[in-house]
């Protein structure tokens, strides 16, 4: 991590000739310009794909790459989930055909995961591949979906399972964009932070025990510190792994087997992806409880942290036959094999096979 100018954090990706920075601060985006002609020099155009529900970013983004000389074009993306689709990927693919888009285009992504993920996509695909530019708007998409290169769109019934690898030429996360998110979606992207510590950084851990109230009141030091944090952490696990390939990357998705058949069984949009992910942290914790790999003690104190982080632990009407079902389907399943992400120790989690059906319904019991 270092300090870029007075402004800004930079977070590097080192992926050889791919690397990237990440440029982490307030008030960034009359710097995107000078920034995108450092990573893409070639850049005569811009495709801003963006979230109709941060139009006024997108529309400073916009003037800061007009002024400039840039020529931009404008593509606004209804907000939610069902933006990705293969109709809304279609019409995009429309629209930069139109607006002659060509291998001296970049696509500059402003919104959260749905837009990233689409956009990304776009850059993944049009004309075989053009330079991606991810400007994330909610603490989830500055903390995950931006880092990393996964892009990709929905079918009907299977998320994110069209898609590519693709990864950004340059992030640029200007906290100052979390003022105007709503307080439920803050806090859900906090508990993509929570994983951090639990999975890799113990001090994150102790920092947001420490300072919890800070947090969740946006202070800018405290939020430029875990979004700074996360990203290194994600940083250093896409760079080990960034296919997914080795295991390593996938301890990013602890908590998330149970989350995503918890998110699939409530129906999309009725817990948020972080709200999903903290009960599934809590019933992970409580599956390497009962597999004998960590204390009761660890996991109060990984529910005491959620609980301070106002996030959601407990969910009353989990069914673990339904849920046990649903997670048969989970991108985890090897040969037919269920594998859980599980906690040896605070800064420390395991690829667990083997894990039965009993197991994990008595989990999600004792999370209800
Ligand atoms: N969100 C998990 C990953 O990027 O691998």
């Amino acid at each position: 991590m270092s300090a870029s100018g007075d402004m800004a954090t930079t977070v590097q990706v080192d992926l050889g000739h791919r690397s990237y920075p990440i440029h982490i601060g307030r008030d960034l985006l009359s710097l995107v310009p000078e920034w995108i002609s450092q990573q893409c020099p070639a850049t005569e155009h811009v495709v801003l794909v963006f979230d109709q529900n941060v139009d006024a970013i997108a529309n400073a983004v916009f003037s800061s790459l007009e002024n400039s000389g840039c020529r931009v074009s404008m593509v606004a993306v209804p907000s939610g989930e069902a933006s990705k689709s293969v109709s809304a990927a279609e019409k995009i693919w429309q629209t930069m055909l139109a607006e002659h888009t060509d291998r001296g285009s970049v696509v500059v992504a402003v919104g959260g995961g749905v837009i990233g993920d689409l956009a990304g996509f776009m850059a993944a695909t049009f004309a075989r591949g053009i330079p991606l530019v991810q400007i994330p708007t909610t603490l989830l998409s500055q903390v995950d979906s931006s880092v990393g290169g996964k892009t990709g769109i929905n079918l009907p019934g299977a998320k994110n399972i069209v898609g590519a690898f693709w990864q950004p030429s340059l992030v640029v996360i200007d906290t100052a964009s979390l003022d105007s998110l709503p307080r439920r979606e803050f806090v859900s992207g906090l508990a993509e932070v929570a994983k951090y510590g639990v999975i890799l950084l113990p001090d994150l851990f102790e920092f947001l025990e420490g300072n919890a109230r800070a947090i969740l009141e946006k202070q800018p030091e405290a939020i430029s510190q875990i979004v700074a944090q996360s990203c290194q952490a994600k940083a250093d696990v896409v760079r080990q792994d960034e296919r997914e390939t080795t295991g390593l990357r996938a301890i990013l998705n602890y908590g998330h087997t149970f989350a995503h058949a918890l998110e699939s069984v409530t129906g999309y949009g009725t817990l948020l992806h972080g709200e999903a992910v903290s009960i599934g942290m809590h019933m992970a914790a409580l599956l390497a409880e009962t597999l004998g790999r960590v204390s009761s003690d660890f996991v109060s104190r990984q529910e005491r942290l959620l609980q301070q982080l106002e996030l959601p632990t407990r969910y009353a009407d989990a069914k673990p036959e339904q849920l046990w079902q649903v997670m048969q389907h989970d991108k985890k399943v090897q040969h037919g094999k269920l594998r859980f992400i599980l906690p040896s120790r605070l800064g420390h989690v395991e690829l667990v096979p083997g894990v039965s059906e009993e197991q994990v319904a008595h989990a999600i019991e004792m999370a209800r």
